[in-house]
């Protein structure tokens, strides 16, 4: 059995880490453990212009510890006012890496989204010309369709045409949650990637309800049915470039989840590169957690992997109960219970 594991510094693909004083609490878990990470434009107002990616760049590195160098790769907010000199800017401004699109109403911070994605295939066009990804958000906002449907849905929909009218277009379909994203992504050539979330690999729809509801495991793309965990599963240490890891870690006030109204989002930063670590080992594909974690995200990007690496040591530890959240807290993901792997620092 293997009792350390030294990989290649992994990339978070997906992050949110929100905005002011919170900050310093919440960066220095992913500064710790990631080289870089894609950072969610979702903030109120969010991110629509590239001097406010430029600025929020500024304020995440504020908020790195002193022995940890750290890049956060910054995305803008597609929106319908989005212009085709937005997105020229964006691509040379060496900052911005991936336009991010939210249905409209989708998920947490996504009013300004786009409500009809034909609206701005202009603008998609020009990012398929600057080799700009767009990152999407794939599910469906239509109250018709069933909640646990609304990727499937998205994917027939909107990422399907939207494949067919814009072919030089790269696209990350972002948090998958369901058999029928893994096989979209299986069956589309190399310009279509996938992030997968630790929370989706680890649960299924059961942890929503068991033992009473549980609003810590509510996130969107909403967890589903075991036979959908599996395939993700599969999908994430098959060796597939086309899958590679983005947490999702998305903070919310502890008063913001246990709430009449309850957030989306999952914390999952503190402890990431650990749960993978978990499911990949579980999976008897340990081997295969550095492709995913190091590799795979870079290699799509079209930027360098990085040089350093980290080790994990087999050392069972107890996730806190809570972690500091600016004046409130947060429960993180798998809080109290423990954990297989830990980072050694
Ligand atoms: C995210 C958030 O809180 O910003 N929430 C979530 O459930 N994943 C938004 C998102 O990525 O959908
Ligand atoms: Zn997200």
């Amino acid at each position: 059995m293997t009792d350390t594991l030294t990989i290649t510094r992994p990339d978070d693909w997906h992050l949110h880490l929100r905005d002011g004083k919170v900050l310093t609490d919440i960066v220095p878990h992913t500064a710790r453990r990631f080289a870089r990470a894609i950072v969610m434009p979702n903030l109120k107002p969010p991110v629509v212009t590239v001097d406010q990616a430029v600025a929020y760049r500024e304020r995440i590195l504020a908020a790195v510890p002193k022995d940890c160098s750290f890049e956060p790769l910054m995305t803008l907010y597609l929106t319908e006012r989005t212009s085709a000199g937005d997105i020229r800017q964006a691509s040379a401004s060496g900052v911005v890496q991936a336009v991010k699109y939210y249905p409209a109403g989708a998920t947490t911070n996504s009013d300004a989204g786009v409500t009809d994605l034909t609206r701005v295939y202009p603008v998609l066009e020009v990012m398929a010309e600057e080799n700009l990804p767009l990152l999407v958000h794939g599910e469906v906002v239509d109250p018709q369709v069933d909640v646990f449907d609304r990727e499937a849905v998205f994917i027939e929909r909107v990422l399907l045409p939207l494949l067919q009218q814009i072919p030089g277009l790269r696209i990350v379909f972002e948090h998958i949650t369901t058999a029928e994203a893994v096989t979209l992504v299986r069956d589309t050539p190399r310009r279509l990637g996938a992030t997968i979330t630790p929370q989706h690999l680890l649960m299924n729809r059961n942890a929503l309800f068991k033992g009473g509801i549980s609003p810590h495991h509510y996130c969107l793309p909403v967890l589903k049915r075991e036979s959908h965990r599996k395939a993700l599963v599969e999908a994430a240490t098959s060796g597939d470039p086309r899958f590679f890891l983005g947490t999702d870690s998305a903070p919310h006030a502890r008063s913001a989840k246990e709430n009449g109204c309850g957030c989306a989002g999952m914390y999952s930063a503190h402890a990431a590169i650990e749960l993978y670590a978990q499911v990949f080992e579980q999976a008897g594909a340990l081997d295969r957690l550095e492709a995913f974690a190091s590799f795979h995200g870079p290699d799509f990007y079209g930027l360098a992997r990085n040089s350093d690496s980290i080790t994990l040591q087999r050392s069972s530890w107890t996730v806190p109960e809570k972690l500091r959240f600016g004046d409130g807290e947060l429960v993180p993901l798998a809080a109290g219970e423990t954990l297989t792997w830990k980072l050694k620092s």
